[in-house]
């Protein structure tokens, strides 16, 4: 289905929960996250047949399960193969788990992994995520995923102010050695960060200052894509200007049932008090249309926390 503007929404992104075993500055407050009371939190059975509805109504292309930390969810195999036959189902994670997980999600239908990097030093990875993190537990996490056929895997850097905003070069570098494919994102000012930004075009100054000039190739969903002088690919991700609102296809369900038709907020529905208040599946795929019809052009950042809406 199209909305408003033309985009046809067939991306939904699934978070589905908002615990984590990280605490990455940029994403959660030190002491961890306010508790959403255990029942608000959907069942599994309820995400299953939520997502089956949302598909549905808009015949989704591509869902993407995200958290928190998707790894954390008791159960999150069986999710995955619930969702794998009704479109490309794909995952954010922090890698953390993933050696233990990555040959059963690929045997439950999973396509592919977004893993997080956030510098190629252990100080400053323990210094973001706020616990005992090395590169080589993320380098494991990458070789279990690939191994298990979950690529192309692509690794994701939030790049903040006088932390890790030194590295880019380098570990665009370091991706290419691990047959990775490196992405920089602009940090959000969300509910609970602790950092500072570092704006698109600054990133990649840095990168050309290091690596010589690169060309831009294409654009993938929401990263523009570049290559530099010796070949090598990598994405930067700058949603702050607002630049990529123009052609966002996703909706986003949280943990708690609730869908966002924009990461800055707007209007939302409350599919979870629909389905446990025994509202009729055509009436959840109506206002799911909606909904849909009344996504927002564009959105301003801020306000809202990613641990809750999954990046
Ligand atoms: N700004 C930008 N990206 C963020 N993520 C989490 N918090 C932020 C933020 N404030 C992204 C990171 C992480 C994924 C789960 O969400 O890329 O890897
Ligand atoms: Fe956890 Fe991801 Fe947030 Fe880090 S960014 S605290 S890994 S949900």
């Amino acid at each position: 289905m199209k909305d408003g503007f033309g985009r046809r929404i067939d991306y939904l992104r699934v978070s589905v929960t908002d615990r984590c075993n990280l605490r990455c500055i940029y994403c959660m407050p030190e002491a961890g996250i306010p508790q959403i009371e255990h029942s608000a939190i959907l069942r599994l059975e309820e995400i299953q047949q939520l997502v089956e509805l949302i598909h549905q109504a808009l015949n989704l292309r591509k869902i993407r399960i995200t958290g928190g930390e998707p790894l954390v969810r008791r159960g999150i195999v069986s999710l995955v193969k619930s969702m794998a036959p009704l479109a490309e189902t794909t995952m954010t994670t922090n890698g953390i788990l993933l050696p233990k997980f990555s040959a059963e999600l690929h045997a439950a239908g999973l396509s592919r992994v977004n893993i997080s990097i956030d510098s190629l030093k252990n100080q400053v990875i323990r210094e973001v995520t706020r616990r005992d993190v090395s590169l080589e537990m993320i380098e494991e996490a990458i070789g279990s995923a690939k191994a298990n056929c979950l690529d192309p895997v692509k690794v994701n850097c939030v790049v903040l102010k006088g932390v890790n905003s030194d590295e880019p070069a380098e570990m665009i570098k370091w991706a290419s050695g691990m047959g990775v494919t490196m992405r920089f994102i602009e940090h959000m000012p969300m509910t609970g960060s602790v950092c500072s930004h570092v704006a698109g075009d600054e990133i990649l100054t840095g990168i050309c200052a290091e690596l010589g000039p690169v060309k831009k190739i294409s654009t993938e969903g929401t990263a523009e894509m570049y290559v530099t002088d010796s070949g090598i690919r990598f994405g930067i991700i700058a949603p702050v200007g607002g630049g990529m609102c123009a052609n966002c296809t996703r909706l986003r369900l949280t943990a708690e049932g609730e869908l966002l038709p924009c990461l800055a907020g707007g209007e939302s529905l409350d599919l979870g008090l629909m389905l446990r208040s025994g509202r009729k599946d055509s009436e959840i795929i109506s206002a799911v249309h909606d909904l849909v019809a009344k996504k927002p052009h564009h959105g301003a950042c801020g306000g809202v926390s990613m641990w809750r809406i999954g990046g």
